[in-house]
């Protein structure tokens, strides 16, 4: 590998996990513990994010698409449902309506945040939707207009909030209150992580006792207390589960993170506005959303290039400074399999269509410095200008 150096500075990783000697003590502890699957550390973490969310139920699971999946198999939507869908968003959010027997109809984005346009839901809800995923884009919280838009329908929501712990709107920390539940990543790049892992938020009494069974195959309350010296009871198997219990070790990871959230997040929101500022004088490049949200997890760091920028140029030239970057997203229906396996609904997809081949995602984590952002800026604009 080249030396550092001023030809050849620190690569700049995309989402470096902020990880201190915190979250290292606290893996080891529960090494040395004799008990590394789910147990203490997973209830403790369950209840330290229910008081951090002041919601009354967290289900703690494998990841964000097992919480999906989850809360699709509570609904128990009959086969050839129709579940409206962003096409912006993650393979995960619509693959499991595929499992689940749902037809995924895939709506179009407002094109300020990329997230769920209420017009194009307000279309497809008149053609007939099951259920509803709307989809917090970058830690945006999902518009109120989408939530009301099918309470009046009497149409069911999952939240995918994969990108949204942290966001706070007129809901608080914004997670699952008046749907069926919202859905947390822990994935390794995102705002707090236990390498791989998520939660199922809920409201819902009925919707959480589903979840702490299904995610342990559909076996009968609290059987992974199987193992412990004399608490062998029998137990029963209640429905055909699937197996996405979260592990105390990962656990243990995702309390430290916790504990330390709020910091990471200022950190976030210090980068954001960096990058915003830095940024500003490159004529046409938009940031996504246009202007801050300040209710925003801060996510990602999205723009739109200026119009006539060649977009896999762009980032080459970022990749040769060492510089990673990414794609936020490609939307579903641009997927082959999505093309034969899912409809487009009745508003069609422009906005997504217009977007689709001109944003780029922006290296962002607490764990970046200053210097490293600034040299982003630099390499960024001298690509879209040159
Ligand atoms: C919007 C969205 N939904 C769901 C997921 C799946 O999350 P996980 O990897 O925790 O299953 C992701 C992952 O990046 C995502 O971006």
């Amino acid at each position: 590998m080249a030396p550092v150096s001023e030809d050849h500075p620190a690569p700049v990783p995309f989402a470096p996990p902020d990880i201190t000697e915190a979250e290292i003590a606290a893996v080891e502890r529960v090494l040395r513990s004799g008990w590394l699957t789910t147990g203490n550390e997973s209830e403790q973490l369950e209840a330290e994010l229910a008081a951090y969310l002041d919601m009354p139920h967290v289900v703690a699971v494998s990841s964000c698409t097992a919480a999906i999946e989850i809360a699709y198999a509570f609904l128990s939507l009959p086969p050839g449902a129709r579940v409206g869908i962003p096409t912006w968003t993650f393979a995960s959010t619509a693959l499991a309506a595929h499992h689940h027997g749902a037809a995924p109809v895939l709506l179009d984005v407002d094109p300020d945040t990329l997230n769920l346009s209420a017009a194009s839901l307000e279309a497809a809800l008149d053609s007939g939707l099951d259920a509803v995923i709307p989809v917090h884009f970058g830690g945006v919280p999902v518009d109120q207009a989408i939530l009301d838009l099918c309470a009046r329908a009497g149409v069911p929501v999952i939240e995918d909030a994969a990108h949204s712990l942290g966001a706070r709107d007129h809901r608080g920390m914004s997670a699952g209150q008046g749907s069926v539940g919202a859905c947390l990543s822990f994935y390794a790049t995102k705002n707090l992580t236990s390498a791989e892992g998520g939660a199922l938020v809920t409201e819902r009494a009925d919707v959480a006792e589903f979840a702490r069974s299904f995610r342990l195959h559909g076996l009968s309350k609290d059987a992974w207390r199987r193992y412990e010296p004399g608490q062998f009871a029998q137990y029963d198997l209640i429905g055909p589960g699937i197996k996405a219990n979260l592990p105390d070790v990962l656990a243990a990871m995702a309390r430290v993170q916790l504990e330390r959230f709020e910091r990471m997040q200022l950190r976030r929101r210090e980068l954001v506005l960096r990058y915003r500022s830095e940024l500003a004088a490159v004529a046409g490049l938009r940031f996504v959303p246009t202007e801050l949200v300040v209710a925003s997890a801060d996510h990602l760091a999205v723009v739109e290039l200026p119009r006539g920028t060649d977009r896999s140029a762009t980032m080459s030239a970022l990749g040769a400074a060492g510089i990673a970057t990414s794609v936020h997203f490609q939307p579903l229906h641009r997927f082959r399999w999505f093309g034969a396996n899912a409809e487009v609904g009745p508003g069609g997809v422009d906005t997504a269509e217009a977007v689709a081949d001109r944003v780029m995602s922006l290296p962002l984590s607490p764990a970046l410095t200053d210097a490293e952002v600034d040299r982003v800026c630099h390499v960024l604009a001298a690509a879209v200008t040159a």
